[in-house]
């Protein structure tokens, strides 16, 4: 069984409080609601591929827990292949605790718990699914050790990859930027990564100029409202393009990057030979959708909530 997309990477279950502004260092502030929703940043990607329509299958590990069993039935409901979903005694199923604010920005901690514990021996027993899957996409939300061998997996298999390198830490072993067709990362994860302070569009082409000379083949830096720079190592000096992104009104940005993410995995698996720019312009507006609605995965737009053009072969004007 042939997969278009396999994530290997985490699921958390997202505590979230809505609150007027995030509380500073030692400050108790009033919230006005409080949901439990699915969460982790493996899971959405692979969420949002699944709605648009992708044949998906999820590696990872939830506790022999409620969240757990809960997070499984919640695969299952979006027609993600749960085959190679472990469950540990070991440990409690990943947390998020989110608080976002009037201005539907975040600030998220998490306890990675049993993502933690996905390993080189859950790889083995999905190497026939990663092995022929489209595209494999990756995070660090679980061990990096893994996250890497995954993507040295579908390497070795000529299997496209995808590395999101969130949450970013400053030591990335470089093997990640050799490994990556893709590394698709935000302005801060850029800036950890490279030093390079990322405000602008400018900034952006500088840090995925250092990106793309560590060896990635290609490179994605998601700016928010100002859109994405995409940059390919094949055309050094023509390769860089600014994706602007269509002004929307953000109520709950929390996912976002992950559904640009996802979207982006069922471009690449659907439409293997569309210019990147095009596959990352439609990506946008499929994450565009998810920022208008309160929650993470609960805003991600399915196929038929998504306009008849974002599914089609030929290329939009932009
Ligand atoms: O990227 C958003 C995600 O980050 C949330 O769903 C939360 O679980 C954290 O992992
Ligand atoms: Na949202």
């Amino acid at each position: 069984e042939a997969f278009d997309v396999v994530v290997v990477g985490s699921c958390m279950t997202d505590l979230v409080s809505q609150a007027p502004r995030l509380p500073k260092a030692g400050e108790t502030i009033h919230g006005h609601k409080f949901f439990i929703g699915f969460g982790g940043k493996g899971a959405n990607q692979c969420i949002q591929a699944a709605r648009m329509g992708a044949k998906t299958a999820m590696v990872c590990k939830v506790g022999k827990d409620f969240f757990g069993e809960n997070y499984i039935q919640n695969f299952k409901d979006n027609g993600v292949s749960t085959e190679f979903v472990g469950q540990t005694a070991d440990a409690a199923t990943g947390a998020a605790s989110i608080v976002v604010n009037d201005a539907g920005e975040n600030a998220i901690v998490i306890v990675a718990g049993a993502n933690l514990l996905l390993g080189g021996e859950d790889l083995q027993q999905a190497l026939p699914a990663l092995s022929h899957a489209k595209v494999l996409v990756s995070q660090l939300e679980v061990s990096p050790d893994t996250s890497l061998q995954a993507l040295r997996l579908a390497q070795e298999n000529n299997v496209k990859t995808i590395f999101n390198p969130a949450p970013a830490i400053p030591d990335l072993d470089p093997d990640f930027y050799r490994a990556s067709v893709v590394f698709c990362c935000n302005e801060s994860e850029a800036e950890l990564l490279t030093g390079v302070a990322v405000a602008t569009v400018e900034d952006a082409g500088h840090a995925g100029q250092e990106l793309l000379r560590r060896g990635c083949r290609s490179v994605i830096i998601t700016l928010g409202s100002q859109g994405c720079v995409v940059l390919s190592g094949q055309e050094p000096s023509t390769g860089l393009h600014h994706v602007p992104a269509k002004p929307v009104t953000a109520v709950d940005t929390t996912g976002a990057g992950d559904s640009f993410i996802g979207a982006l995995a069922f471009y690449m698996a659907t439409f293997p030979t569309m210019p990147l720019q095009e596959m990352v312009s439609r990506a946008n507006q499929v994450a565009g959708v998810s920022v208008q609605k309160i929650g993470t995965q609960a805003s991600y737009p399915y196929k038929k909530d998504l306009p008849n053009n974002l599914f089609s072969r030929q290329q939009l004007a932009n």
